[in-house]
C-alpha cells in the first residue's frame, strides 16, 4: 500500500484582529483521501483557520504548503486552481441563476466550441458532475427554487468539478456547519456522499454535533481559543472527554438542567382556538400557562413550523383566534405581536435574527430602546450598562459591547439573537431550534437562560434539535403528524417519556 502524503499543511498561523487573537500559531495537516472533523468552541478560529486556507484572509504570520510547496493564496478563485475550495455557511451560488449556469459560473470558456458555447457539452458534464452528489434535479431549475441540500450539493459538484479543470489530484474540500441546515434525512445522505468522495478528495468537517463528527471523521482536530489543543484518530473518540477538552470541564449529568425545572403557574398565558391553516395544518386548540414550557415535535411538513409562524404573526391562519393574556391577537402581524409582547428566535439567526453591520450593544438594545432613555433622549451609559449586563449574562465572546456583529463568530452571533430577547418585556418566547450551531458549553448556557425565563414567568414554546433536547426541557410536549394534533403529553420531572415512544408517534 502507498504511504499516505499530506496534501495541505499549516505550520504555525497566527491572525490577529483588534481585540482577538483569532489564531496563535496554529499546525494544522490534511491527509490524502481522509475527512478531518475540526471542533472547537464558539469562536475558538475554525472559520478563520478555513477563511486563510482558501485565501479569503492573509494570515499574520505562518507557512502554508500544498502538495510540499509553500503557496501564498491570494483569493478564493486562486485557492481553486490550487484544488483548495469551501461550501459557505450562508451559500454562494447565485440565486437567480440555474444549477447548471452556477456549476460553471466564470468557467463556461471551456465548453466554447467554434465560438459558440456548447449547451450539449455543458449538460453531459452537469449530469456526470452532479451524478457523483446524486443530484437528480432538473438542470435548469433556479437555485432560488432548491432546498439547501440541493445548493450544498451543487457547491461540492462545482469545487469537485474546478478541481478536475485545473488537474489536481486529491482537492480538499472544506465544509463549515454543513449540516445546521439539513434535515435528518438530507444529513444522512451527505454522509454517505462525502464517504464516496474521500475516494479521491480530502474533506475537512466543522460541526458543532460531535457525534456526527465522531461518527463520520478520520481523524479529529480540537482547536480551543485560536489554539491547538489536541488531535487524534476518530475511532479512539469519546465524547465526554472531547466535551471536556474543548471547554475544559466537564458537563452535569442534568443535561437539560432539568433539575431546574419548574411547575408553571396556573394563570393561562396563551390561548390557540381553532387555528388553522388549508392544505398546512388542521384547526388545532391548546394552552400555554405562566412559566410553561411546550415543546411542539413532528416531523418536517408536520405543520408544527407553520403554527408557530402563525403565533409569531409571520403565517397567517385561515381561521381560529390567538389570546395573550385574554387578549386576541392580530393575526397575520409580525410587527402586532412583537407590541404584545412575543419573541421569536428564528432557525437563522444570520439572517432574521440580527442586524449584521449593527454593533452587539444595538443589537442587544433594540427593542428595549425606550428603558434606556433618559429625558427623552438614548443614554449611552445606560445603553452600555444593558448591554454589558446582557453579554455578561448571555456569555457572549465579544471584544467590546461596540463590536459589529459581522465580526462575532457564528455561535455568539446567536447569543446575542437571544440577548437581544431576554432584555425585552415579553411574555411569550417561541424559540425555533435554540441551540443550533453553538457549542456544548454555549448550549448549557441557553438551557440555563430558558429555566431563568421559565422562572420570571415567561411562556416559551420550543423547537429543537433533538428529541432528548425536546424532553429534557419542557413541562408539556405536543406531537403533530400530517398536521394534525396527535398527541399531548406531559413531560414532567418525575414523568419524562422516552424518545422511541414519540418516535412510533411522529412517523
Ligand atoms: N473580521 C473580524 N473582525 C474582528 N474579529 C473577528 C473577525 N473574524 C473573526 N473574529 C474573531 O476571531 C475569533 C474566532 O472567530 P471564528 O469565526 O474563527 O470562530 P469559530 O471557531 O468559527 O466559531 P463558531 O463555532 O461560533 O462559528 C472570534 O473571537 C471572532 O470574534
Ligand atoms: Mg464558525
Amino acid at each position: 500500500m502507498k504511504a499516505k502524503k499530506p496534501v495541505l499543511e499549516l505550520r504555525r498561523v497566527t491572525k490577529s484582529y483588534p481585540g482577538a487573537l483569532a489564531l496563535d500559531a496554529v499546525n494544522f495537516t490534511v491527509w490524502e483521501s481522509e475527512i478531518v472533523g475540526l471542533i472547537g468552541e464558539n469562536g475558538a478560529g475554525k472559520s478563520t483557520l478555513m477563511k486563510i486556507l482558501i485565501g479569503l484572509i492573509q494570515p499574520d504570520a505562518g507557512q502554508y504548503e500544498l502538495r510540499g510547496n509553500p503557496v501564498t493564496l491570494r483569493d478564493p478563485a486562486n485557492a481553486a486552481r490550487h484544488g483548495v475550495g469551501m461550501v459557505f455557511q450562508e451559500g454562494s451560488l447565485v440565486p437567480n441563476l440555474s444549477i447548471m449556469e452556477n456549476l460553471f459560473l466564470s468557467h463556461e470558456i471551456g465548453f466554447r466550441r467554434f465560438g459558440f458555447l456548447s449547451r450539449r457539452a455543458m449538460r453531459e458534464t452537469a449530469t456526470s458532475v452532479l451524478s457523483l452528489v446524486k443530484v437528480t434535479s432538473d438542470l435548469d431549475t433556479p437555485i432560488a427554487d432548491t432546498t439547501p441540500a440541493v445548493r450544498q450539493m451543487v457547491e461540492i459538484a462545482r469545487l469537485m468539478w474546478l478541481s478536475r479543470l485545473y488537474r489536481q489530484e486529491n482537492p480538499v474540500l472544506i465544509l463549515d456547519e454543513p449540516t445546521t441546515v439539513l434535515t435528518e434525512g438530507e444529513r444522512k445522505t451527505l454522509f454517505t456522499i462525502l464517504t464516496e468522495i474521500k475516494r479521491q478528495a480530502s474533506i475537512i468537517l466543522i460541526s458543532h454535533r460531535l457525534q456526527e463528527i465522531v461518527g463520520n471523521s478520520d481523524r479529529i482536530v480540537i482547536l480551543k481559543d485560536g489554539r491547538n489543543v489536541t488531535e487524534f484518530e476518530a475511532e479512539h473518540a469519546n465524547i465526554a472527554e472531547i466535551e471536556n477538552r474543548m471547554v475544559g470541564h466537564t458537563f452535569a449529568a442534568e443535561r437539560y438542567r432539568e433539575n431546574e425545572q419548574i411547575e408553571p403557574m396556573n394563570e393561562i398565558a396563551l390561548e390557540v382556538r381553532n387555528l388553522s391553516k388549508r392544505g398546512v395544518f388542521e384547526p388545532i386548540t391548546f394552552s400555554l400557562r405562566k412559566g410553561e414550557i411546550v415543546s411542539l415535535v413532528g416531523l418536517v411538513g408536520s405543520g408544527k413550523e407553520a403554527v408557530c409562524g402563525c403565533i409569531t404573526g409571520l403565517e397567517k391562519p385561515d381561521s381560529g383566534t390567538i389570546s395573550l393574556h385574554r387578549k386576541k391577537l392580530a393575526l397575520g402581524s409580525p410587527s402586532e405581536t412583537v407590541r404584545a409582547g412575543i419573541g421569536h428566535i428564528p432557525i437563522d439567526r444570520r439572517s432574521e435574527g440580527l442586524a449584521l453591520g449593527m454593533t452587539v450593544a444595538d443589537n442587544v438594545n433594540l427593542l428595549v430602546l425606550d428603558k434606556l432613555k433618559a429625558a427623552g433622549l438614548i443614554n449611552p451609559p445606560l445603553e452600555k450598562k444593558n448591554a454589558l449586563r446582557m453579554i455578561e449574562e448571555c456569555r457572549i465572546k465579544t471584544p467590546s459591547f461596540s463590536a459589529i456583529c459581522a465580526n462575532l463568530s457564528g455561535g455568539n452571533q446567536q447569543k446575542t439573537v437571544i440577548a437581544k430577547w431576554l432584555s425585552s418585556k415579553i411574555q411569550l418566547l417561541v424559540l425555533d431550534h435554540p441551540t443550533r450551531g453553538v457549542d456544548v458549553g454555549a448550549k448549557e448556557e441557553i438551557y440555563r437562560l430558558i429555566r431563568n425565563l421559565a422562572r420570571d414567568g415567561i411562556s416559551m414554546i420550543i423547537m429543537c434539535d433533538t428529541l432528548e433536547e425536546d424532553i429534557g426541557l419542557c413541562n408539556r410536549m405536543l406531537v403533530m403528524k400530517d398536521g394534525r394534533l396527535v398527541s399531548e403529553m406531559s413531560c414532567s420531572l418525575a414523568r419524562k417519556p422516552n424518545p422511541s415512544d414519540i418516535i412510533a408517534l411522529i412517523v
